[in-house]
């Protein structure tokens, strides 16, 4: 028998990363904290806050801060994410995070919760049917580096 993945709950390690950086958001124009952990193939775990900045629409939301962190330390492969915030519904990516999700995690779970304890199970395929797609960069000779 398989397990449903919807009925496990989100990883603690990665709710406590998540959590951690929510604690970071740097948010003084919404008052909206979110935290973001994303683990990789090789089970490094990477967080992120949403940043904002005066210029609106400079923000950084706390998905797209994970997945950089993650990249920029070399990670390609994303297989799980938690994002938290403090909203009675488990916040949900906006359509943004969910094409960077899935650049690096089209086959990532994900879990949404808040401060309540309240969460709920998805994947990046859920959350973003029919994503935009070219050639992906591992099929790539050079997989994806620098030039
Ligand atoms: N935000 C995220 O960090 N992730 C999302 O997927 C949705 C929105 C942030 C952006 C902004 O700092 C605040 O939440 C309110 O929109």
């Amino acid at each position: 028998m398989t397990t449903d993945p919807s009925s496990t709950p989100p990883p603690s390690d990665l709710a406590q990363a998540a959590w951690r950086a929510h604690g970071n958001a740097y948010v003084p124009y919404s008052r909206f904290p979110v935290g973001a952990a994303v683990r990789t193939e090789r089970g490094e775990v990477f967080a992120g806050a949403n940043i904002e900045n005066a210029s609106y629409g400079l923000g950084r939301c706390a998905e797209q801060s994970a997945i950089q962190a993650m990249a920029s330390a070399g990670g390609r492969r994303v297989q799980e994410v938690v994002v938290v915030s403090s909203a009675d519904d488990p916040a949900s990516p906006c359509g943004a995070c969910r094409q960077v999700l899935f650049e690096f995690g089209p086959d990532a779970r994900v879990w949404l919760l808040n401060e309540a304890g309240a969460w709920r199970a998805t994947s990046v395929r859920e959350l973003l049917p029919d994503a935009f797609e070219l050639p992906r960069p591992e099929e790539r000779a050079d997989g994806g580096g620098s030039p």
